[in-house]
């Protein structure tokens, strides 16, 4: 692939801009930074260098440039990732061509396309009367059928197999993906709500019935898993989430579609819906990439308490700020903003309840307070509760509040509150521990070698020309093959460029890593000629002791008594410095 056509782009699109699209980053010093997308995190320890154009993560030890940070997160190949960019900074990149596995998922991404076009016109046709008066009168005007894609499938029997398979996509096909069950169109007589995936790539449909005399399969089916739709990393909204949570600094969960579309249709729009299910895994993480803050807005009845309950415990879990907005029951933000607007909708998110306070307030509930084992029961899941909050004045609040209520003495709460506290695993230790393990283990010849390294990248001419006309000794293997190709890739661009060439060893992973590894340790940045040739002596004394070593090896093997003489000599005037 042609090297300055990715050099060009690189250099066009700015790491920051493009990170934080994806990810909030805040601006400490000349750099920047953000939680890891990369692995379980809840700090920021994610630095991005806008004066570099890499990034790196100082806890899982990602790093690389905008390429391999968008081929990570977008998963998605470098020759995509290219495209993508080319065409957003506007370098053409037609040379480039993408493979047969992307180009067979374009296919199947476009059936959803034109199945969207299908449904919404026939929402708009004489067929579709019946349910666009029933979307109107669930008060969902134009404007917002069109943003969210909202059509209509019909009675017929399989009008959307049969355009797609005129559109040469086989029945096989359509049945893998979800359209056609047998010969026939999967949805029929539902109205359709398109669903996307994090990108705002359609990748599957919701139905839901609207004839009141219709009680076929549920209310709403979606649909099946498919190669390209995994219902538990979906989070209705999401694509367009992203864009907002980055000014809002918060994400409202919701469970249901008509939540999330009645929140647009008064402004709010940092929004997604679970779907109807249990929060998982994945979603939690899609949510990390949101905001830190999330608010969730379940609906009032007793399942959406205990769901609110649940959920927010796993967010908790996560390291997560936890709010609950709590809706009278039966009400779900849909109903709500219906009936009291919008006003009223901004003051009940504005005045959602930290998890903790909502759940010991939960806790109460069948209580009997006259009895004084329900009593000790409660004060002691209380404390159990309070054990998790991070922050010491609300946990003395609570604590006196406790005291005042049920007349116990202060330090009493306080003693089981400690010895609570004390069982509880830190987390924040086993963080601190695998910072950087890296540096440890490592004999100080490997440390000086990667040193020298990390003095290479950062600094680049001078000292990759001095290492190039060093004679050195490498401790290791590694060393050895990712200096030669510094120094390659510098004599051949005539300079040196990290971000550029992360991209130049990517086909070289154990390299690639290796350089990694170097980039996250606690290397010091900086050099003047006398410190990086420090380092070279603790390379000659290496190169040294080898072969010390080896004469020592042979020594014990001679039986010639005069070639061992020679040995001696030869040993004692290293020893020496001679
Ligand atoms: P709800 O029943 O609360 O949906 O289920 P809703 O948004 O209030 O729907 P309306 O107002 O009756 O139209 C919440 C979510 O659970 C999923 C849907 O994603 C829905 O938005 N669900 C619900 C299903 O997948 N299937 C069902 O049969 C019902
Ligand atoms: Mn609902």
């Amino acid at each position: 692939m042609n090297q300055d056509l990715i050099t060009e782009i690189r250099n066009k699109v700015d790491i920051v801009d493009i990170i934080s699209e994806r990810i909030p980053l805040v601006a400490k010093g000349k750099n920047f930074f953000g939680v890891c997308p990369f692995h379980e995190d809840t700090n920021p320890s994610m630095s991005v260098s806008r004066e570099k154009q890499i990034f790196r993560c100082f806890s899982c030890g990602a790093s690389g440039n905008v390429f391999t940070f968008l081929m990570d997160y977008d998963h998605k190949s470098f020759k995509e990732v290219l495209k993508d960019l080319g065409s957003r900074v506007g370098v053409n990149t037609s040379s480039i061509s993408v493979n047969n596995v992307s180009t067979k998922y374009d296919k199947l991404y476009e059936a959803y396309n034109i199945s969207e076009k299908y449904y919404q016109n026939n929402l708009n046709s004489k067929e579709g009367r019946l349910a666009r008066e029933y979307l109107y009168k669930r008060k969902l005007d134009e404007d917002v059928i069109k943003e969210f894609g909202v059509g209509l499938s019909l009675d017929n029997r399989d009008n959307l197999v049969k355009l797609l398979q005129n559109k040469k996509y086989d029945l096989a096909t359509l049945n893998q993906i979800g359209l056609a069950i047998d010969d026939h169109d999967t949805y029929m007589n539902r109205i359709m709500f398109p669903l996307h995936d994090t990108y705002g790539k359609i990748v599957g449909f919701s139905g839901r019935i609207y004839k009141t005399e219709d009680k076929s399969n549920g209310k709403y089916v979606n649909t099946k898993e498919t190669i390209i739709f995994k219902k538990g990393s979906c989070l209705y909204h999401y694509h367009i989430a992203k864009d907002v949570c980055r000014t809002t600094k918060s994400v409202i969960v919701m469970e249901g579609f008509m939540d999330v579309i009645r929140a647009s249709t008064i402004g709010i729009r940092n929004t997604v819906a679970l779907m109807g299910t249990a929060l998982t895994t994945e979603q939690i993480k899609l949510l990390k990439r949101l905001s830190n803050n999330i608010i969730l807005c379940l609906d009032g009845d007793n399942p959406g308490k205990e769901a609110a309950l649940k959920n927010g415990k796993l967010l908790l879990d996560e390291g997560l700020e936890v709010k609950i907005a709590l809706l009278p029951n039966p009400d779900d933000p849909d109903t709500y903003i219906i009936n009291n607007g919008k006003e009223k909708f901004i003051s009940l998110i504005s005045s959602a309840v930290n998890y903790s306070d909502y759940k010991i307030e939960k806790l109460k509930e069948n209580v009997n307070f006259n009895s004084e084992e329900d009593l000790s029961k409660y004060i002691n899941n209380v404390l159990e509760e309070t054990v998790k909050i991070d922050d010491e004045i609300r946990v003395e609040i609570i604590l006196k509040k406790l005291a005042k209520d049920y007349n116990i003495g202060y330090n009493t709460l306080e003693k089981r509150f400690n010895a609570l506290k004390a069982e509880k695993p830190l987390k924040e230790t086993v963080k601190v521990e695998i910072k950087h393990p890296r540096n440890k283990r490592k004999d100080k010849y490997i440390q000086a070698m990667e040193q020298i390294i990390y003095f290479m990248v950062n600094n680049n001419d001078w000292v990759i020309e001095s290492v190039a006309n060093e004679n050195i000794i490498y401790p290791t293997n590694n060393e050895r093959l990712l200096t030669s190709e510094i120094i390659y890739y510098y004599k051949k661009n005539r300079g040196f460029s990290l971000a550029d060439f992360y991209t130049y060893l990517q086909d070289k992973p154990d390299l690639l890593n290796f350089l990694n590894e170097i980039i996250n340790s606690n290397y010091i940045e900086k050099v003047e000629k006398k410190d990086l040739f420090t380092y070279f002596k603790v390379l000659k004394d290496y190169s040294k002791t080898k072969q010390i070593e080896r004469l020592e090896e042979k020594l014990k093997k001679e039986n010639n008594p005069d070639i061992q003489a020679e040995i001696a000599e030869q040993i004692r005037k290293l020893k020496l410095g001679e």
